[in-house]
């Protein structure tokens, strides 16, 4: 049907995108079309009452009208819609439409989104409720909607057969509900090719509205601004390596003191250089700006060459190879053992033999001497199981009272033994019980001493599994000259049939100078050196011999 252009009105929803104006622009380049004769001149609208009501097109309407006079007739169809599919076809139409504005095609998704969220079902309400302020979930809203009312207005737009995409809801409403408002503003479309110079792509919108952190947001925007034109069409992938930079990286390159062309080969590094500290020093040289790519390239691949060492330095850092077990954190930290025991020892020399030796925590383990019990605590915190601990004088209700000689534990059924032995008759043990043992190792003469030893050892040789090992701490003590007691332990641990299978010395606790001035004047008046570590030796029950 023919009707003139002036008994045609706008979609009532019109309003709502861009407060109804139209763009000059596009009614120019609308205008042109006509000229060519290429602009279809078919309309759908409604009737309500007297009233036709444009379903979409109005820059189009606008543009006959300027060419043609308001007289001038169109052809328009009639349709049987109700408001919500006014808004429905109005919206689908600015978003699908090659020429629509951007802010129009924005601003069409909010009004859909703001109409599911209003939940009512006139327009006459929608807009009472704009204009009374009343505004409910999502039709004011100034924060992010949900990824589900993303879905939702996708699939509210896309209904008969036609779809609009979820990806284009949800750019348009995170530019709407999370971009800073002043970036917003320049942003635009490229329009036949060319771009406004202060317009900003609608990708460069939606990249930085991904950002939650509106600071973060205008700093990218500085830095993307200031880059040069060729690497402005890269940013959104310069973007994407940006985020997944450590947070370092990522301020230097906020505050412009890396350029963001270097984001992607930080990553690069970060990823393929294992040696964290060769990692510093290449990003370092990076940011200095003292190496091309190829040479960072060629950095990577001389880093990965010697990558076994590499895996093994990232340990260093850990328990496992901690060589200071006096470290003052570590020093008698409450909670393992007694500070007060004579002659307790490092917890954490007890958690490298435990990560060593005995690697699973269902392991049997055992401690048959062990005084403050400093085993059984750290043997519990790393999850431990099957804990055994014995002492001839047992001060805990979880060390039993047994003598090492005979732990009573059956043939091959354990896992791992530590033994801290006395230091023969050092420090008199029988002073934690009011009945000496005669099992005591700390009060015997010397040779019994060892004999002693023996027997602790070929019992301990008897209850290990085959393959497991023994781990003893003793140190020496003066008598008569030096008894260097881990030589005799290695010994007789040798004739039983074990096989020393590591070696070690620990620096001993507050042996310096300052903390014992008279072990320095005995040592010198009396010529020998001061003891300041103790041993510590290692021994495997092999499977065959
Ligand atoms: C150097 S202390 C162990 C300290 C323990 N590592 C700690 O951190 O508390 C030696 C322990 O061996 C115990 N002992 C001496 N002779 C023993 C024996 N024949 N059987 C079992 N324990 C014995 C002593 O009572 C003493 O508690």
């Amino acid at each position: 049907m023919k009707v003139k252009i002036k008994d045609l009105k706008s979609n009532p929803f019109k309003k709502f995108i861009s407060g109804g104006r139209l763009n000059s622009e596009t009614i120019a380049r609308l205008k042109e079309s006509i000229s060519h004769g290429t602009l279809p001149i078919t309309f759908s609208a409604r009737k309500v009452g007297k009233e036709n009501q444009l379903c979409f097109g109005h820059h189009r309407i606008e543009a006959f009208k300027q060419v043609h006079g308001k007289d001038f007739e169109v052809e328009v169809n009639f349709v049987d819609y109700n408001d919500e599919k006014m808004l429905v076809d109005m919206v689908r139409e600015n978003i699908n439409q090659r020429d629509v504005d951007y802010q129009d095609k924005k601003e069409s998704v909010v009004l859909a989104h703001n109409w599911l969220g209003s939940k009512v079902k006139t327009v006459k309400r929608f807009d009472s409720l704009k204009k009374t302020g009343f505004h409910p979930k999502g039709i004011k809203g100034g924060s992010e909607p949900l990824e589900d009312s993303h879905r939702s207005v996708a699939k509210f737009l896309s209904k008969e057969g036609k779809s609009v995409s979820y990806e284009t809801v949800r750019n348009y409403l995170n530019i709407h509900f999370n971009l800073d408002k002043n970036i917003e503003k320049k942003v635009g479309k490229i329009v036949n090719g060319k771009n406004k110079e202060e317009k900003k792509p609608i990708w460069h919108g939606v990249t930085l509205a991904k950002f939650k952190d509106k600071k973060e947001q205008r700093d990218l925007d500085k830095v993307i601004e200031e880059s040069q034109e060729q690497r402005r069409n890269q940013m959104s992938t310069l973007i994407t390596s940006y985020k997944q930079l450590p947070k370092k990286e990522k301020e230097d390159i906020r505050e412009q003191k890396i350029d963001i062309v270097y984001a992607p080969i930080i990553n690069k590094v970060i990823k393929e250089v294992p040696d964290k500290i060769k990692q510093v020093k290449i990003i370092e040289r990076i940011k200095k700006n003292s190496l091309n790519q190829e040479q960072v390239t060629d950095l990577i691949k001389k880093s990965q060459n010697n990558k076994d060492f590499v895996l093994l330095k990232d340990q260093l850092s850990s328990d496992l190879f901690k060589e200071d077990w006096w470290l003052p954190e570590q020093k008698r930290p409450q909670g393992y053992g007694r500070n007060d025991y004579h002659g307790n020892c490092s917890p954490l020399l007890i958690k490298q033999g435990l990560l060593r030796y005995a690697k699973n925590k269902k392991e049997i383990i055992v401690d048959s001497m062990a005084g403050s019990g400093t085993f059984i605590d750290v043997a519990k915190e790393m999850g431990y199981k099957k804990i055994f601990a014995f002492d001839i004088y047992p001060i805990r209700e979880d060390i039993k009272k047994k003598s090492a000689q005979d732990t009573g534990l059956k043939n091959n059924s354990v896992d791992f033994i530590f033994n801290h032995y006395p230091y023969w008759e050092m420090v008199d043990y029988s002073k934690y019980s009011n009945k000496k043992s005669s099992d005591d190792l700390s009060s015997l003469n010397y040779d019994k001493f060892l004999n002693e030893c023996k027997k602790i050892i070929q019992h301990n040789f008897n209850i290990l599994k085959k393959d497991c090992y023994y781990m003893v701490l003793i140190g020496d003590i003066r008598r008569q000259g030096r008894k260097f007691l881990a030589s005799e332990i290695h010994k007789i641990a040798e004739e039983v049939g074990f096989n020393l299978w590591d070696r070690a010395v620990m620096k001993l606790q507050g042996q310096t100078i300052k903390a014992d001035p008279n072990a320095y004047y005995r040592a010198l008046k009396n010529n020998y050196m001061v003891q300041t570590y103790d041993d510590i030796l290692v021994f495997k029950k092999r499977g065959k011999k």
